[in-house]
């Protein structure tokens, strides 16, 4: 389970940390408060502040780190049930852990919808009019296009609800860079079996490794989650193999990059 602390080592602000969280850095937006960036009725009434916002977090400027890469090479190593993330900064994709292994909770900018028609489209086609600071509008009925990120009012994704089958097979849960803040997302803590060992690695202590309901298996790593994945692999052994995978994507990423501005 990830959240948005695992994507501020990429330089993407999390939501909830005092000074440095999205929450506190709002203020040119003239919200009636900071959530209403991300609710459905607060959109509808003025969807401008949400796209000056995804015009910042729109894939493609940002890489993933040493965190989404541990996360693939757990799929490498076929250890990796599924990764239930909240994060839409796209970057699980980008280090490749695969779309079947992944569960986007908060959704995605990968696709968008008509607010009005519900015709679908690629986050690619939205991309031009993001980037202008201009409301992408349906070429069909003049609606607003709203990429398929979640907002408080709008239902999970139908397959949010692979925990059901997901969370008793696990054998270990690793919570990583969130402030299991919000539901049903953070409930899902509670839903591996009661032998399962449970890691949190993050800044502070969250859920329910504070409540007073910390099982005997938990394991809290306090601290930068890049320090707490990094010292993960390094007891299993896995630190060389992880710096080849980074440095073997970065090289693709490079060539990509020289190959498309040729
Ligand atoms: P939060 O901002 O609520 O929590 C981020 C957590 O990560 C906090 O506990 C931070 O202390 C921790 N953290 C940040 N940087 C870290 C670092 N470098 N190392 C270790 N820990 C670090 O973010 P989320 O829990 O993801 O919803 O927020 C959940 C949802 O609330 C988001 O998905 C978003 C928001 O409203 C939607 O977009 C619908």
């Amino acid at each position: 389970m990830a959240g948005a602390g695992i994507s501020t080592p990429s330089g993407i602000p999390d939501f909830r940390s005092p000074g440095s969280g999205l929450y506190d850095n709002l203020q040119q937006y003239d919200l009636p408060y900071a959530e209403a960036i991300f609710e459905i009725d607060y959109f509808h009434h003025n969807p401008r502040p949400f796209f000056a916002l995804a015009k910042e977090l729109y894939p493609g400027n940002y890489q993933p780190n040493l965190t989404h890469y541990f996360v693939r090479l757990l799929q490498d190593k076929g250890q990796l049930l599924r990764m239930y993330t909240q994060n839409i900064d796209g970057l699980e994709r980008l280090a490749g852990i695969p779309p079947e292994r992944l569960v986007e909770a908060h959704g995605t900018f990968a696709t968008a919808t008509c607010t009005v028609c519900r015709r679908t489209y690629e986050g690619q086609d939205l991309r031009l009019d993001v980037m202008n600071g201009t409301v992408p509008k349906c070429p069909t009925c003049k609606g607003v296009v709203k990429p398929d990120i979640v907002f408080f009012g709008e239902e999970l994704p139908h397959n949010f609800f692979k925990y059901i089958r997901d969370f008793p097979l696990a054998d270990l849960l690793i919570i990583m860079g969130t402030s299991l803040e919000v539901e049903p997302f953070a409930s899902l803590a509670g839903a591996v079996r009661s032998s399962v060992p449970r890691l949190l690695i993050n800044r502070d202590s969250v859920g329910p490794f504070t409540w007073g309901t910390l099982r005997p298996t938990d394991v809290t790593q306090l601290g930068d989650v890049v320090s707490g994945v990094g010292a993960l692999a390094q007891e299993i052994g896995w630190t060389q193999e992880l710096e080849a995978l980074m440095a073997q994507v970065n090289r693709r990423q490079k060539n990509k990059n020289n190959s498309s501005a040729s």
